[in-house]
């Protein structure tokens, strides 16, 4: 056998497969399907991967909804770019928006109170990621994910886009506030 000649049998899967090659090939199945169940273990156990529900929406449904939340509840804006300052009360839906490159509006939630968030993306993929909770959660445009939260710690929390999307991904952080 020579590297510079081709095989005799020129069709790879024809050739027998080497017993290390097999070896390989097994315990890189077997591992696959240990990670395979290590998302749901870290569902169940981990307390990660959190449970969404999801529904189509539009940008146009879905901004209507944020806006009379926001129009209602809003306490006060931060920053230059007048950031509403959302604090709706505790057990009602709160709203969130992602787009190119800001986390719309800032919420204010108490501890210990439950609330349903609503997400969704304007444009691209954008994830949802809140620090240190370290949840995290991708957001998809065309699409409303709702996770329950229960905030039980106060403190301020930042929201990270971890989808990489475009050049001032690196710019897009929200605010969660915990009283
Ligand atoms: Cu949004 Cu990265």
């Amino acid at each position: 056998m020579s590297a510079i000649l081709p095989p005799a049998e020129r069709l790879w899967y024809r050739h027998p497969i080497d017993r290390v090659e097999g070896t390989w090939i097994a315990i890189a199945l077997i591992w696959c399907l240990v990670m395979f169940a290590m998302m749901v273990g870290w569902h169940v156990w981990g307390k990660q991967n959190l449970s969404t529900e999801t529904y189509r929406t539009t940008p146009e449904k879905f901004s209507a909804k944020a806006q009379a939340v926001v129009d209602k509840y809003t306490v006060r804006t931060e920053t230059d770019q007048k950031v509403p300052v959302v604090a709706p009360p505790p057990g009602s839906d709160v709203y969130m928006i992602a787009r190119l490159w800001n986390f719309w509006p800032i919420l204010e939630l108490e501890k210990g109170k439950t609330y349903k968030l609503h997400l969704t993306s304007m444009d691209y993929n954008h994830g949802f990621s809140l620090q240190p909770a370290n949840i995290n959660i991708q957001v998809v445009p065309g699409f409303e994910h709702v996770v329950t939260v229960t905030p039980n710690q106060s403190g301020t929390y930042s929201v990270v886009c971890n989808e990489y999307c475009g050049i001032n991904h690196h710019t897009m952080v929200g605010r969660v506030y915990v009283k």
